[in-house]
């Protein structure tokens, strides 16, 4: 293919890209966005700060702009995020023990029904684990309300919409490492259990370096039995740029249950990194990044 989202379909992934409902308006931009990609994710839109500003008060209007262009376009959607320690809106930092549980949980129904059979893939729970080498959970307010929290999650998302792939969302677990290993158990234990997940993301925000073990890793999640997607790739500028990105790309391609990738921004002036990660430049044009993704697919 000529565009990453046409040769991403001929190896039946996708290949999407974060938007800013803002940049809707900017030719360039959309151009780019339409040509090169069959899948988005709202940068930020869709987070529980944009979508209910106040308690049991929704707002789609952002989030519907990023839905209805992609779908009138034949893109598919994935949902970011239902529940995150971050970009909560003031009240719900206000808010602690049942209370909390019940309007998160009030969250995730209300948000992912009103999607209901629109998105390819929700990140139902974000950064939920710590950094560091004793893979804990991360602390948050969220964390406090019980350590069941993210299984009444996931629950309650696949009632509100069953068609959605339910994913499981984090960074720093790009190797194998403490915190993707307790990634990995949890997912082991939810489907032993049978709490429903169908899919692990891997943020993959990354510097000048890619673990030697990352497509081992994508693979040990995929042998539990959930699909693995690339959510948020980004690749600082430097030497290495171009051949991490390609080193991504035939990574997923090597997993059979890895189904896509989606980097986090299209050009580098739209990134929120300031060290030019993205695959087209602030002018628009495709960067070294881009030939050696496109070659790579
Ligand atoms: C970032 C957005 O890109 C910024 O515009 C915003 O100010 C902060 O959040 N991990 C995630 C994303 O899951 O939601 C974050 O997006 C980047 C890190």
């Amino acid at each position: 293919g000529t565009t990453l989202g046409a040769s991403a379909a001929e190896k039946g992934r996708y290949f999407g890209a974060a938007v800013a409902a803002h940049r809707l308006s900017d030719s360039q931009y959309v151009t780019i966005l339409d040509r090169e990609f069959n899948s988005v994710v709202a940068e930020n839109e869709m987070k529980w700060d944009a979508t209910e500003p106040q308690q049991g008060v929704f707002t789609f209007g952002n989030g519907d702009r990023i839905v209805n262009h992609a779908r009138s376009r034949g893109m598919s959607v994935r949902g970011h995020t239902l529940l995150w320690h971050a970009q909560q809106p003031g009240w719900a930092q206000n808010l602690s023990g049942g209370a909390l549980r019940n309007a998160a949980i009030n969250h995730v129904t209300r948000v992912a029904s009103y999607y209901r059979g629109r998105i390819h893939s929700w990140d139902v729970v974000n950064e939920a684990f710590a950094d560091g080498g004793n893979g804990a959970r991360r602390d948050s307010n969220l964390q406090r309300t019980g350590n069941d929290w993210i299984d009444a999650a996931f629950r309650a998302a696949r009632a509100a919409d069953p068609g959605a792939r339910l994913c499981y969302n984090d960074y720093n677990t790009d190797g194998i490492n403490a915190k993707s290993t307790a990634v990995y158990n949890m997912v082991r234990d939810f489907k032993a259990r049978g709490v429903p997940i169908d899919c692990v993301g891997f943020q993959s925000h990354l510097g000048t370096t890619l673990p030697g073990d990352y497509q081992a890793n994508l693979q040990r999640f995929a042998d539990l039995g959930v699909e693995v997607q690339i959510t948020e790739l980004d690749v600082a500028q430097g030497a290495n740029q171009a051949n991490i990105y390609a080193a991504v790309t035939r990574a997923c391609l090597a997993v059979a249950r890895c189904t896509g990738i989606t980097v986090w921004g299209i050009r580098d002036s739209d990134s929120w990194r300031d060290d030019n990660p993205l695959l087209f430049d602030a002018n628009g044009t495709r960067k070294p990044a881009y030939t050696a993704t496109l070659d790579a697919l």
